[in-house]
């Protein structure tokens, strides 16, 4: 089954053609952040503007690399939430239009399923079940996950996503949108133990997070560096370590819990934050220790793709599910009620 992808709940426009037999086919991404950047963060209805504009030459785009034409493509897949309710409505009208006039299936598919099961688009990918944790902008969850469909909330962020927490620390510090990878690259030059940031929430028992008090701890420092003279490009960078190795320490050892109270040994990561190098190495470590593994997407399948879609989609397609005509978005949608494959 050939099914065209398309992801629009956000900053992105991606689409990708992946192929049920012979894997992705091609997949083609256009990023706002350019667009964005001066606003320090998503404006929406540039946004749904912008996704208006790039869709139809992704489209031709990847089915020109593809060498595909309309008539080989069996169904549309696209992002049906939770995201920003303008954008997401380009994609679906979209897609839903091109399935009307293609007479083919269209299915509507949940964006942090997508994240979850971009790792399977790997060359050895995860077998069920596993522990997921997904890290966006947007969420962070810990996720039993047992099949496709078959997800179990293990514990989720009482406040500000990890994604959203680097966003808000890198904009405090006059740090360019999108956060994390800047946050990312300026560790690198970070001197350790300069300041030490708290783990928040764990030193109770539990698998929520709560990451906006490190926003503040961070605001605090930054301030402080500033009234005291400092050289602030260092501060900056000491700063940014000292905050991502809090995240990460705090991630990891949620993730050790989920576990130890899973009695699974398989850790899947996914979401924007899943493209953290520090990251993946302390959970790599930590698996490691527990003779289990660790699987990720390659860096950009982490954040927001359409091949993620395409492939969520195919799942849900082969299994019989589709949409009517109606074309329905949802801001908010709790990945738990999925029906299960
Ligand atoms: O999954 P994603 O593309 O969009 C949502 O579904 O939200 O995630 C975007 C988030 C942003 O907050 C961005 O700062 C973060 O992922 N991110 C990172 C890195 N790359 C992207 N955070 C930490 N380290 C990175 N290398
Ligand atoms: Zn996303």
């Amino acid at each position: 089954m050939l099914v065209l992808g398309l992801e629009t709940s956000c900053d992105e426009t991606g689409v990708a053609l992946y192929d049920s037999e012979r894997g992705l086919l091609a997949d083609a991404l256009f990023s706002q952040i350019d667009l964005h950047r001066v606003y320090g963060g998503v404006v929406p209805e540039l946004a749904s503007r912008d996704h208006v504009k790039r869709m139809l030459p992704l489209i031709r785009q990847v089915l020109d690399e593809a060498c595909c034409t309309p008539g080989d493509i069996d169904a549309l897949a696209y992002t049906a939430g939770p995201g920003l309710v303008g954008a997401l409505l380009v994609g679906a009208s979209c897609a839903q239009a091109l399935a009307f006039a293609w007479g083919v299936p269209a299915v509507g598919v949940h964006h942090m399923e997508g994240h979850l099961l971009a790792p399977m688009l790997e060359e050895q990918p995860p077998t069920f079940p596993f522990v997921a944790l997904l890290v966006s902008g947007g969420h962070t969850q810990l996720v039993r996950v047992d099949g496709i469909g078959r997800y179990q909330l293990l514990g989720e962020s009482l406040d500000d996503a990890a994604g959203e927490a680097f966003d808000k620390t890198a904009k405090l510090m006059g740090l360019n949108y999108p956060g994390g990878p800047e946050i990312a690259r300026l560790a690198e030059q970070g001197s350790a133990g300069r300041f030490v940031f708290p783990r928040p929430m764990t030193d109770r028992p539990g698998l929520d997070f709560s990451f906006s008090g490190l926003k503040t701890f961070a605001l605090n420092t930054w301030l402080q560096c500033r009234e005291v003279g400092d050289d602030l490009e260092q501060a900056r960078c000491d700063i940014a370590l000292a905050f991502q190795q809090a995240v990460v320490e705090t991630l990891t050892i949620k993730c050790r819990r989920a576990l130890k109270q899973t009695g699974l040994n398989s850790l899947v990561i996914a979401g924007g934050v899943s493209a953290n190098k520090s990251l993946r190495e302390q959970l790599e470590r930590m698996l490691g220790e527990l003779n289990g593994e660790v699987f990720y997407a390659r860096p950009r399948f982490c954040t927001d793709n359409g091949a993620m879609i395409a492939y969520a989609g195919c799942q849900r397609l082969l299994a019989g599910q589709h949409e009517d005509l109606a074309i329905k978005v949802q801001a908010r949608w709790p990945m738990e009620s999925l029906p299960a494959i």
